[in-house]
């Protein structure tokens, strides 16, 4: 499958200013050409005095682009061109002295002049000692630059290379490139799209020490809310228990119990286009949670379980009843360990839904844990589609490609 990712081809200028940071951009223009981008280095003159041109040249297999009148970029590309060419300009590290360049708008260099000559999108990423960072102008150069439609990649505290602690150190550069794609991600078939989708396992606790839980790894729904955000849509992420960290650029709201997701997902879908409920939402509760550690006994310990709210029947209810909105387009997942087909087919039903991920987690290298999944897709209509053994980001990419298609069927029946 070709990629999907929206940096794959992607024309980026990334401008690197004079912070000691500077040494971070050749790690972010790396990930940048890793994930297929096109990348054009701009150093200003103390950039250029912190790394070696050829550290990025090397990286991007590019020439690295310093000076604004060199007679041969003038030939070949000009001054203005980088901007008039590029999809996403990106600053990082961008010091206060280039954000208060950047919001006067000079064009002082190859930077500014790029800046000032693009329609692309602008993402600014700041590292900066702490108070050069809160002084007033500073603030006052990063607001201008906000309102006139930069997106700010906002600085971490931590360690600064002052030796202080404090904020003003530059986003990990997966923060960084995660925001380029949101970005990039404007122009994509799920833009103007909300959608809410749950991942992980719930914990449902039994005393303060223990819980109930299960093998979910929260994979399968990071990489559904992963590909609906590198499509352009919004998400909302609801998300229990995990062993992987949720991607960025979306929206997390933990729930890590089956009544708590059932609250989050009900206070989020009004809003939205689209529900997928990846997660393993535990079926059971402890009837009554000891307050207090369980000690140990010799005699046998029972443990009385009620079943918890139905997040999906919950939602169908809610559908039968109109007090959903119609667009909404609700995605469940049916994780079995035999007859997939016949119990994916009865909970489609069941649970009201438009499409059902059937997932057989006995098949090697599918289900709980794995880096890929083997699913069939049935939706609302009777259509059945199997797909092959494929990466989890693969087989959540296939679900937008049904979900969106099931729209269309939509927009053609009115
Ligand atoms: O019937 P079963 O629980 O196997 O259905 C699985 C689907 O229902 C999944 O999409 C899961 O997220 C959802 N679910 C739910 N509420 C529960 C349990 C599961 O919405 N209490």
């Amino acid at each position: 499958m070709a990629s999907r990712d929206p940096l794959d081809g992607a024309r980026v200028v990334l401008g690197v200013t004079g912070s000691i940071a500077a040494y971070k951009a050749v790690m972010l223009a790396s990930a940048l050409h890793q994930a297929g981008a096109i990348v054009e280095v701009i150093l200003t003159r103390e950039a250029a005095e912190l790394v070696r041109p050829l550290s990025f040249q090397a990286i991007t297999h590019r020439p690295v682009h310093q000076e604004m009148f060199s007679l041969l970029a003038e030939t070949e590309i000009g001054h203005v061109t980088l901007g008039h060419q590029a999809d996403v300009v990106v600053v990082a590290p961008a010091t206060a002295h280039t954000l208060a360049r950047l919001a006067l708008g000079l064009g002082d260099d190859l930077l500014a002049t790029t800046v000032l000559a693009t329609r692309a999108p602008l993402v600014i990423a700041p590292a900066m000692e702490t108070n050069m960072l809160l002084h007033p102008a500073t603030q006052g150069h990063l607001r201008t630059l906000r309102e006139r439609g930069a997106v700010i990649v906002e600085p971490e505290a931590g360690h600064l290379a002052s030796g202080a602690r404090g904020v003003g150190r530059l986003a990990e550069p997966a923060v960084i490139l995660d925001t380029v794609r949101v970005v990039l991600a404007r122009r994509g078939d799920l833009a103007g799209w909300r959608v809410v989708v749950t991942a992980g396992g719930t914990q449902e606790p039994i005393d303060p020490v223990r819980v109930l839980a299960n093998r979910s790894s929260g994979k399968m729904g990071f990489a559904v809310a992963q590909a609906a955000r590198d499509r352009g849509a919004q998400v909302t992420l609801i998300v229990g228990a995990t062993s992987v960290a949720p991607p960025h650029g979306v929206r997390v709201i933990e729930a890590p119990t089956a009544r708590t997701m059932c609250e989050a997902v009900l206070r989020t879908i009004a809003e939205a286009d689209a529900l997928v409920m990846a997660a393993a939402v535990a079926d059971y509760e402890a009837a009554a949670p000891a307050a207090q550690k369980i000690k140990k006994r010799e005699e046998r310990l029972v443990l009385e379980l009620v079943p918890t709210p139905d997040i999906l029947g919950t939602v169908a209810a809610q559908r039968a009843a109109g007090a959903l909105p119609e667009r909404l387009l609700v995605v469940g997942f049916a994780a079995e360990s035999a007859d997939l087909l016949t119990h994916a087919r009865e909970k489609l039903r069941r649970k009201r839904l438009d499409l059902i991920v059937a997932n057989d987690i006995m098949a090697a290298g599918s289900g709980f844990g794995t880096d890929t999944n083997q699913v069939v897709l049935l939706d609302r209509s009777g259509a059945e589609r199997a797909l092959p053994l494929l990466p989890k980001l693969d087989v959540a990419h296939a679900l937008w490609d049904h979900v969106l298609a099931l729209r269309q069927q939509e927009v053609r029946a009115r």
